[in-house]
């Protein structure tokens, strides 16, 4: 069956995980670099994609840590941020909401106020230039410790109306949420919501430990979910939403055929998967590409991609009235 590329393409879509160090794209890596005057260790574009070959999250986090050296002014965390908003824009994406990863520029002397204000000065412009609703959550680094973590929370916290999440990244095996449940607690008592990476690779007990520690008001990848039979039918119960990203999956080989790709049982089990795109620039493609790949792989149908959407308008952080504008957008798209 071919894919139904022009229904996926012209969906009204809402993207709810992806990191924005992640979309940056190996042309801008290269300007960049130049303007900053950074030494690359590739000579061209052709020579950066092909070093995007991974078996596994940590080959592609060790290549993504380098890759963001290159951001070092708040000139430029907006023109990442605003060519990933243009390149969205041109696949009807109508919310985002965007990861940033603060302590992979601050351990490298950069302010955490030239990271923030960067990001969110183009998310407010690109409300206006491309008519696209956001909201921004602050990611912990796993491998740092707790009172590092700690550290950035107090940082972010005179920002606050800036920032409306918190969520916890980078390399998942030995770094249990359980490591993060004091940060997460106060930044809850703070009022910031909670998100985290959790069953990407890591075992089903990071997700529960996630839901029960962490308190999390939505599970980012939580693919492992499905080996235990009582955490499934928790998000079952629960409808806490699944930030799903097909590509990422199979380049970070959590899948070895997009064929096998747990996101169809996931429909089928009522769980409220969404699709996203994680890191574009890195994994082969944005929201179309990935809905794309993972419709052709498991014969989706528009009904599952309507579901798809209807789910992440459901998950995301976006204002009720926003939402309900997001969802008449969908009816109306749906027909
Ligand atoms: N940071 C950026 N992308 C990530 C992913 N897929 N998993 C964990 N940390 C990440
Ligand atoms: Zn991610």
């Amino acid at each position: 069956m071919s894919v139904d590329t022009a229904f996926i393409e012209a969906m009204p879509k809402v993207e709810l995980h992806m990191h924005i160090e992640g979309s940056l794209e190996p042309e801008l890596m290269f300007a960049l670099a130049k303007r900053n005057d950074i030494d690359l260790p590739f000579k061209s574009v052709a020579e950066v994609r092909d070093a995007y070959q991974f078996s596994e999250l940590q080959d592609f986090l060790d290549i993504y840590y380098q890759g963001m050296g290159v951001l070092q002014t708040e000139r430029d965390f907006f023109d990442l941020t605003h060519a990933y908003l243009e390149k969205v824009a041109a696949q009807n994406v109508r919310h985002v909401e965007i990861f940033f990863d603060p302590q992979g520029h601050t351990a490298r002397g950069i302010a955490f106020e030239t990271v923030l204000n960067g990001i969110s000065r183009a998310l407010e412009e690109g409300e206006k230039e491309f008519d696209i609703t956001s909201r921004l959550i602050l990611c912990f680094l796993r491998h740092l410790s707790e009172e590092d973590a700690l550290d950035t929370l107090e940082e972010a916290l005179p920002f606050k109306s800036k920032i409306h999440g918190v969520g916890l990244d980078s390399s998942e095996m030995g770094h249990p949420p359980s490591k993060f449940a004091r940060v997460f607690e106060k930044a809850k008592a703070e009022g910031l919501l909670a998100v985290a990476h959790a069953g990407e690779e890591g075992p089903p007990a990071y997700v529960t430990e996630a839901l029960d520690l962490l308190k999390i008001d939505r599970l980012d990848h939580g693919n492992r979910s499905l080996e235990d039979a009582v955490l499934t039918r928790r998000l079952q119960e629960t409808g806490i939403a699944l930030t799903v990203c097909p590509l990422s999956n199979l380049k970070l080989k959590g899948v070895t055929d997009m064929r096998h790709h747990p996101l169809k049982k996931m429909l089928e089990a009522g769980l409220k998967a969404t699709v996203n795109s994680d890191d574009p620039a890195y994994f082969g493609g944005y929201m179309t590409e990935n809905f794309k790949a993972v419709t052709e792989a498991l014969d989706l149908s528009r009904a599952d991609l309507l579901t798809l959407g209807q789910n992440a308008i459901e998950a995301s952080f976006a204002p009720p009235a926003r939402k309900v504008e997001l969802k008449a957008e969908l009816d109306a798209f749906a027909g």
